[in-house]
């Protein structure tokens, strides 16, 4: 097992196309690590450049204890699982989990205890004999995993290795991968653009953009303290909303004045926010109510809506509101549920508001 560290990683293409610019994280010993954001933000590029499969135009990347820079892939002591699993069809489950310590010369027992203890890991033990196209999307997963496990590397690859699985199967096979990580005891590094994967999933985000890293923390931490806008639009579903409007004092309060409706700010952010004149407020759709059911006695100012859709999630609702200016998410319980074009009145839990700079557009 081992820790990755990537120090001040650029890749700069033949093209002359900067992909990767100095990219700094580490993967501890035993973490699950996954990168996350939106397409083309440079995610499988920088994987790639740890597996060495990708030359690193400047930087260090460290696997254990030594610099792998120059150390091709197969020396590297790593597994990668791709989103197109490529197994060889024309072999069998057993003999595509085989290959890899075949081709290692590994002797006959040895490699029949390893491909069977792994595939009973798997639950595909029974599947041994059966060839690719006789499996359906998520057992054909489990045998890329497979192929991966046998070869006990120090740290396991994955890149977006669930976008081809229809949704349930996605929810099942995230369960499993974080089941057999804590079962393996491996550190993983993962790839996705899915920012549900990465919340539930990951020991650790870290969430690029335009071949930048521009947070890295745990899911929660980043969910509750983005570092800047873009970072709080694009972890949660749905996303944050996002109101532009003034500071404003009045008798020793602080409000945030939208222009269609004014709030208070919470007291233990008037500090940061006052010297500015306009700003943005953040508000996730959970930390807004209907004030027919919630009252929030510390934040009394009701905001005339209206109920232009909803959508019924079973356990929830998402409901898209519209007031003078702004659109609004707001999730409700299915008990507070408005009708479709109601006028209703609806209060912020402004304890949860988060604040950005409209030029900068970093956390204040
Ligand atoms: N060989 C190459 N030559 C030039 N540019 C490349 C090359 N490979 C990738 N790129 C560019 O580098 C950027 C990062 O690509 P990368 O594949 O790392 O993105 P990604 O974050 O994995 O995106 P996705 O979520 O779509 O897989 C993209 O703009 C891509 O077009
Ligand atoms: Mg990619």
């Amino acid at each position: 097992m081992a820790k990755v560290l990537v120090k001040n990683v650029d890749k700069i293409f033949d093209n002359d196309f900067h992909a990767v610019k100095n990219v700094t994280f580490e993967a501890e010993d035993k973490e699950f690590v996954i990168l996350v954001g939106p397409s083309g933000c440079g995610k499988s590029t920088t994987l790639r450049m740890i597996a060495g499969l990708e030359e690193i135009s400047s930087g260090e990347i460290h696997i254990g204890e030594r610099i792998v820079n120059d150390v091709p892939p197969k020396n590297r002591d790593i597994a990668m699982v791709f989103q197109n699993y490529a197994l060889y069809p024309h072999m069998t489950v057993y003999d595509n989990m085989a290959f890899a310590l075949k081709l290692r010369k590994f002797k006959k027992e040895e490699i029949e205890k390893t491909v069977i203890e792994t595939a009973s890991l798997l639950e595909i033990k029974e599947l041994l004999d059966r060839k690719p196209k006789q499996l359906s999307g998520g057992q054909r997963q489990r045998v890329a995993l497979g192929r991966a496990i046998v070869r006990h590397p120090k740290v396991f690859l994955f890149d977006e290795p669930l976008s081809n699985l229809d949704a349930k199967l996605r929810v099942q096979m995230r369960a499993e991968i974080v089941k057999l990580h804590q079962k393996l005891d491996t550190t993983i590094i993962y790839v996705t653009h899915d920012q549900v994967e990465a919340m539930t999933m990951a020991n650790k985000i870290v969430v690029m953009k335009d071949g930048k890293v521009h947070q890295i923390d745990s899911p929660l931490a980043i969910y509750n303290k983005p570092v800047n806008l873009f970072v709080a639009g694009f972890l949660g579903s749905p996303s944050i909303n996002q109101f532009k409007g003034k500071i404003v004092q009045e008798n020793d309060k602080t409000f945030f004045d939208e222009g269609s409706f004014r709030v208070e700010v919470f007291s233990e952010m008037k500090n940061k926010i006052e010297k500015y004149y306009e700003i943005i407020m953040g508000l996730r759709p959970e930390d807004i109510y209907d004030s027919n059911f919630d009252v929030m006695a510390e934040f009394p100012q009701k905001i005339e809506a209206i109920c232009e859709v909803v959508e019924p999630m079973g356990n929830e609702f998402i409901v898209f509101l519209k007031t003078k200016n702004s659109n609004i998410t707001a999730r409700f319980d299915p008990k507070q549920l408005p009708k479709m074009n109601e006028k209703i009145e609806i209060t912020f839990d402004m304890k949860k508001a988060h604040f950005f700079d409209i030029q900068t557009e970093k956390r204040l």
